[in-house]
């Protein structure tokens, strides 16, 4: 969470600074601000609104040297005082992102040395540490060095002084940070969306690296202070990729790119005859031959696609799986089995509980790690021995849809794969299975076609408080991600069973403001799920039931039946969860919500 830029340039950097933010305001939104250099001065403009009002405020700010950050509040509430860059003696600014654990013990120290602090924030000590070095005489590059080595926690930063105006300091542990470089200036940024205006070279830092950054050079130091070389990668992200197009928010154009993300991500497999393990890495036919059962570790939406995979996993590959949510298993003493292969799923390849989840496996003796990411130079996937990437291409909207369905996608290359090797998969099951993988982007698209009558259908939710969502098998974990995306975005408290759990407590909640949501595809258990949503029925619980074609499922009194084309069998999951993105999309349009941004989250969880 929150957002980073900074530019050192020989011309004004606010535009750079403000475009930069514009892009990185996905991964915060609770205030923006910007801080440069003038005149051995730090001029800084500060606003709680979004990114536009900053531009407003600061027309007439100008600069050659400057940062800027968009935040995510985690210490302090979202006002003014706690908006960053935070400054320290009208000196050294610093904008950060991550969370600095050991604050309240450096704060008090600060303070006992004289230190006023200005705000609530835990960045705040960063900026009198630095300063504290700083105006004892170190190079800007020593000061921070020394700041950082006594924080604990996570961070990415940029910094600069007032009497240094061709010079910014970064670092990063913990949260992303890249550099830019342009000719004859040199930029930073969270992540590279920030920069594609002004640069598409990029260096990638490292845990622990610290770098200076001048005009036309920039030194960068690793974790144990050793001057190091570090790649300069050409980025291939188009910045039409990043813009809204016809489409009204983001979230809708997203949903709308799936058939295209699904064709992208499968797309080594469907012009291909056979499965190979070699779509998950070099080393991966002799991993999968090693392993005897699979954990995968996420959160939030990417946990939802680990939970449909756990039915695949083991119904067609007979591998024994289990799913966890990573912020809980990193902290949970659990039984390692250095046979299991550890799966991690992330659309960010950032996520800090997911990031951490890995790092405690590794610590735990698992040696086979897989993650399925959507960001190729992200930290989890240079974690990871073995990888898959999706190719959903940036994912703006706050709530995940394309990164989702994709994941699933390669959740279940990876079932086929490991189903093939395990001898579970006959030749004529494979071919079936590739068929089934190269209709799938058009089945997708298919199902998009529903959109008018989701939309009608919302115009139902709109003054509704609650909804419960209920599926079987594995169209169970679809339940959850529908809820997710409901509650997400309308902020209407959204709840997900197994439909056969209704009985054993959640059917008390059922009555006629009670709308009912059942995923209902033509599976074996399509007769039991008939049988649940009767309970509801009889109870006067307003159902409105997403079925598959041949289910004999019939809209009546109370029943709001939504038809899908087709059954598309183990993919079924993939496309039941597009009704369920595009009713979230139009209940919350309904509620007049900020649909790419919701209140309270960020698009890139990096803190704890
Ligand atoms: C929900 C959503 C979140 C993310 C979660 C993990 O719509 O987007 O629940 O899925 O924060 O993020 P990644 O996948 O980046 O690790």
């Amino acid at each position: 969470m929150c957002g980073i830029v900074g530019a050192v340039a020989q011309r004004n950097v606010v535009p750079i600074l403000l475009q930069g933010l514009q892009r990185l305001e996905y991964r915060g939104y609770d205030s923006a601000g910007l801080v440069v250099v003038n005149n051995n001065r730090l001029e800084r403009e500060r606003s709680t609104g979004r990114v536009a009002e900053l531009a407003a405020k600061s027309a007439r700010s100008s600069g050659q040297l400057g940062i800027g950050h968009t935040r995510w509040a985690t210490h302090g509430a979202p006002s003014e005082r706690n908006a960053h860059p935070l400054i320290s003696g009208g000196l050294v600014a610093v904008a950060h992102n991550g969370i600095i654990e050991n604050y309240e013990v450096l704060r008090a120290r600060l303070s006992a040395e004289g230190y006023e602090f200005a705000s609530d924030t835990d960045t705040e000590v960063i900026a009198h540490l630095i300063h504290s070095h700083y105006a004892r005489g170190n190079s800007l590059l020593a000061a921070t060095r020394s700041a950082l080595a006594e924080l604990v926690g996570a961070y990415a930063i940029g910094v600069v002084a007032a009497d240094n105006p061709a010079q910014l300091v970064c670092a990063r542990r913990g949260s992303p940070l890249l550099l830019g470089v342009g000719d004859g200036e040199r930029f930073i940024a969270s992540d590279v969306s920030a920069l594609l205006e002004v640069t598409r070279n990029v260096v990638y830092l490292e845990e622990g690296d610290v770098a200076e950054v001048n005009l036309r050079s920039h030194r960068i130091f690793d974790a144990s202070g050793e001057a190091v070389e570090r790649p300069v990668h050409v980025s291939t992200l188009s910045s039409d990729s990043m813009e809204l197009g016809e489409y009204r928010h983001y979230m809708q154009k997203e949903i709308f790119e799936q058939p295209q993300a699904l064709a992208d991500t499968l797309e080594a497999v469907c012009y291909s005859q056979s499965l190979v393990p070699g779509i998950f890495g070099a080393e991966a036919a002799a991993a999968f031959s090693q392993i005897d059962s699979i954990l995968i570790l996420a959160c939030g939406t990417s946990h939802h696609a680990g939970l449909v995979a756990r039915y695949w996993l083991e119904e067609i590959a007979g591998l024994p799986c289990s799913v966890e949510i990573a912020s809980e298993y990193r902290y949970r003493v659990s039984v390692p089995n250095p046979k299991t292969l550890v799966v991690t799923i992330s659309q960010s390849g950032e996520t800090a509980d997911t990031l951490a989840a890995l790092s405690h496996a590794k610590a735990m003796g698992h040696t086979h790690t897989l993650s399925i990411c959507n960001v190729p130079e992200s930290a989890l996937v240079r974690l990871s021995r073995l990888r898959m990437l999706t190719r959903a291409g940036p994912e703006i909207g706050v709530a995940s849809t394309k990164a989702f369905t994709t994941q699933l996608a390669a959740l279940f290359l990876l079932t086929l794969v490991l189903a093939k090797q395990r001898g579970r998969l006959s030749a004529e099951e494979e071919q079936r299975h590739l068929h089934e993988l190269r209709h799938l982007p058009s089945a997708a698209q298919a199902v998009l076609k529903l959109e008018g009558d989701i939309a009608r259908l919302a115009e139902n939710f709109a003054a509704k408080q609650h909804a419960l969502f209920l599926g079987r098998g594995m169209h169970y974990p679809i339940a959850l991600e529908g809820a997710l995306k409901l509650k997400e975005i309308s902020y209407i408290h959204a709840e997900a069973y197994p439909a056969g759990e209704l009985k054993h407590g959640p059917l008390a909640l059922v009555d006629k403001d009670m709308p009912v949501i059942a995923v209902a595809p033509n599976d074996a258990l399509l007769e039991k799920l008939k049988s649940n949503l009767q309970e509801v029925r009889a109870r006067g619980g307003e159902l409105y039931v997403f079925a598959d074609a041949g289910t004999r499922l019939h809209s009546s009194d109370g029943v709001h039946l939504m038809q899908m084309p087709e059954h598309a069998g183990y993919l079924s999951p993939i496309l039941h969860t597009i009704p369920l993105q595009l009713l979230a999309y139009y209940v919350a349009l309904q509620k007049g919500t900020d649909v790419d941004k919701p209140r309270n989250l960020a698009k890139s969880v990096t803190v704890e």
